[in-house]
């Protein structure tokens, strides 16, 4: 008998129970006697052994669903070294217990980028490890796109494009805040999709000077409205000099909104013009995955399926090219993928016009 363990863990997105029910099925229908183990809650499940016994039943009619069935959670990780919890004490030795305790083969891991640095410890630690890159921020080191990203672009042009109207009823700038925590993969392609005037990311540090000339320069063109894409990792070049770390932790103490909050203020004092800013927030990871998003979930599934099948352990799925790709864990955990500041996306957006506020 072949024992698969699942876990899903880190923030939720779209693609998750179509991930899980691609492994399952592909699963079933290449291995006569398998069983499944969902741990709940992401790591925790693992960590305290609460698992759901999954049968072929369970993955269907599962596709559509938003979140995960399976519950996450975020875990406390130190950089390269340790899962500890909060008191700093080894998580390692529990985990390991359940891996042994439930005879498993092989653990099939579906996280973003703190998800994929903890499937590699225990990899190293000597579990059979295959990941599956999920996130809304698509900055996953190894794969073009990840699953969950999509609907989050879909979800963040649609909020976009409802805000156009508004916006130029009553004449206003109106920033929309959209994640992809210090990547800016989300806020280019939704901002692109939607006809924002201006899109602030992280890689690209602004000026408010230079947004306000974007601004002025529409208002010449007869245009009484501006949007501004802001990804909620967007700097000012005035910041641009902090580490990572060091803007993580101004985030942290302020959150971004209210960063945005304060450019939006500014913007209304230089320009006369009434700004206002919508944040959508986690709505940006709910739902439904689109139908791209089914597709590349199943896609991934069905390749971890492939790789368990044939024992290809301590790999990540993934999408280079349009062809699917198994990617070293190694690797795939050992950086996060900003946006290349020669993406084709970038030349495009400047190619018709849109301010990056630089
Ligand atoms: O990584 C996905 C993401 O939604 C980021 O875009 C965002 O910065 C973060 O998670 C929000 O985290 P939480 O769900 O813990 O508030």
């Amino acid at each position: 008998c072949t024992r698969i363990g699942l876990v899903t863990s880190g923030g939720d997105c779209q693609g998750l129970n179509a991930a899980i029910r691609g492994v399952g099925k592909a699963l079933i229908e290449r291995i006569d006697n398998v069983e499944f183990y969902g741990m709940y809650d992401g790591y925790r499940g693992l960590i305290e052994c609460d698992y759901k016994y999954m049968d072929a039943l369970d993955f269907s009619g599962i596709l559509l669903d938003g979140g995960t069935m399976l519950g996450t959670s975020r875990q406390p990780y130190v950089p390269g070294t340790a899962i500890v919890d909060e008191e700093g004490n080894d998580l390692m030795p529990a985990m390991m217990n359940t891996y042994n305790r439930l005879n498993l083969d092989c653990l099939v891991v579906m996280g973003g980028n703190g998800t994929q640095k903890s499937a590699k410890l225990l990899m190293d630690a000597g579990m059979n490890i295959i990941t599956l890159p999920k996130t809304i921020d698509n900055d996953i080191w190894g794969t073009d796109t990840t699953f969950g990203f999509q609907s989050a672009i879909d979800i963040g042009s649609n909020v976009i494009d409802y805000i156009h109207s508004t916006a130029q009823s009553h004449g206003r700038i109106f920033l929309v805040e959209l994640m992809g925590r210090d990547a800016g993969w989300l806020a280019l392609n939704a901002g692109i999709g939607s006809g924002a005037d201006v899109i602030l990311i992280p890689e690209i540090p602004y000026s408010i000077p230079k947004i306000v000339e974007a601004i002025e320069r529409r208002k010449k063109m007869g245009k009484n409205c501006s949007i501004i894409a802001v990804a909620e990792g967007a700097v000012s070049v005035d910041d641009a000099i902090l580490t990572e770390e060091e803007r993580r932790q101004a985030r942290k103490n302020s959150t971004h909104s209210t960063i945005t909050y304060k450019l939006a203020s500014e913007l209304e004092k230089i320009t006369g013009q009434e700004a206002r800013v919508t944040v959508p927030g986690h709505y940006q990871r709910g739902g439904p995955p689109c139908p791209y998003d089914r597709v590349l979930a199943t896609q991934f599934g069905a390749a971890a399926a492939e790789l368990i099948a044939t024992k290809q352990y301590g790999n990540m799925v993934g999408m280079q090219g349009g062809k699917i790709v198994t990617v070293p864990l190694v690797d795939a955990a050992s950086r996060t993928k900003f946006l290349p500041l020669d993406n084709d996306l970038i030349k495009t957006a400047r190619d018709i016009g849109i301010s990056f506020g630089d």
